[in-house]
């Protein structure tokens, strides 16, 4: 049973990923199902999980039988599964990667930040993101080094699926926290992880399983997108695809939440998931856009959410 007892665990995201709901989490427990409460829900399932901040916050509250979380970035998936099964290896290879960082001074760190990026980049072909192998936790060091010193905390890739972020000017980062780290792979024993589309969860959802879908953003305009978490991109023929699953895990007897950027915010008259979720609970909470790639148009934007659950007013 999914009782609720405080601090299940500490763990929290490893990475900075853009999209990280952390703003967002008082808002997402003032809505979870009253079924979760009373400890009846004993199953939760994460499709899109990048850096898992509401799987991390809802695990310190809920102590879940299964968890399953899923995203279609391999190298996101690879991390994780790293931390699961090498946390010690993964690290020490991290402890030495941040003393040779720090013992340098910011232009020699700058040259270093780039050896590493081409490092990884070079590295790409040979890596089976099926298969474990210790290069894996060599790539695992990698990524969390890049991701806590590149500019903005970003982890975005060119069309050819390599890193392209410049250095960022951190005095002192964050790179290697092994109490966090431990946490997290403690968290994921019990946790499946799934590497693909977010319909590879399917066969993971019961009556009952609490679902949080955190796809990636409908661009809040043609220009101020933010659509590489990976080589492919995510349209609208997707979002439509991703209703039609909710609907099918609503059928299912699973509690659903969904959360995406309200295109009303740019656009008041384009009400594409009013209409696509009209037989759902749709609220609109207000939160502050962090990512955006020209920086140009952060600021406070509504994000909606929406339930299979809460009542419908109107
Ligand atoms: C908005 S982010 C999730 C952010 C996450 N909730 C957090 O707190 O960090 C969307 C995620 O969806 C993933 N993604 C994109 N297309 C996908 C697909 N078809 N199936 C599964 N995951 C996908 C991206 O790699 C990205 O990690």
């Amino acid at each position: 049973m999914a009782k609720q007892t405080k601090l299940v665990s500490a763990a929290r995201p490893f990475l900075k990923w853009a999209g990280g709901k952390t703003q967002l989490l008082n808002e997402f427990s003032r809505r979870l199902p009253k079924e979760l409460e009373k400890g009846q829900i004993t199953n939760y399932v994460e499709p899109f999980i990048g850096g898992g901040a509401f799987y991390f916050y809802l695990n310190q509250i809920f102590s879940f039988k299964k968890c399953s979380v899923c995203d279609i970035n391999e190298e996101l998936i690879l991390s994780y599964r790293v931390i699961r099964r090498a946390s010690e290896k993964l690290i020490a290879e991290l402890d030495s990667l941040q003393s040779d960082y720090l013992s340098r001074d910011e232009k020699k760190r700058e040259s270093f930040y780039y050896e590493v990026r081409d490092a990884f980049n070079q590295k790409l072909p040979g890596i089976n993101f099926n298969k474990f192998g210790s290069e894996w936790i060599e790539r695992t060091a990698q990524i969390i080094f890049l991701n806590r010193t590149c500019f903005n905390g970003l982890f975005r890739m060119n069309r050819k699926g390599e890193f392209n972020v410049p250095f960022g000017r951190y005095k002192n980062p964050e790179i290697l926290n092994e109490d966090n780290l431990r946490d997290v792979a403690t968290l994921l024993k019990t946790t499946r992880i799934l590497l693909g589309d977010f319909t590879r969860c399917r066969n993971h959802v019961d009556e009952q399983t609490f679902v949080y879908f955190d796809p990636p953003y409908r661009p809040l305009s043609t220009t101020s997108s933010f659509t590489s978490y990976s080589k492919g991109g995510f349209y609208d023929a997707d979002q439509v695809r991703l209703f039609d699953f909710f609907k099918e895990l609503d059928e299912k007897g699973a509690k659903v939440m969904l959360s995406n950027s309200d295109p009303k915010n740019e656009n008041p008259d384009d009400s594409f998931f009013d209409d696509l979720f009209s037989e759902y609970f749709i609220e609109r909470v207000p939160a502050r856009r962090l990512i955006n790639c020209n920086g140009a148009r952060r600021g406070d934007v509504n994000e909606l959410i929406i339930t299979n659950y809460r009542k419908k007013t109107s």
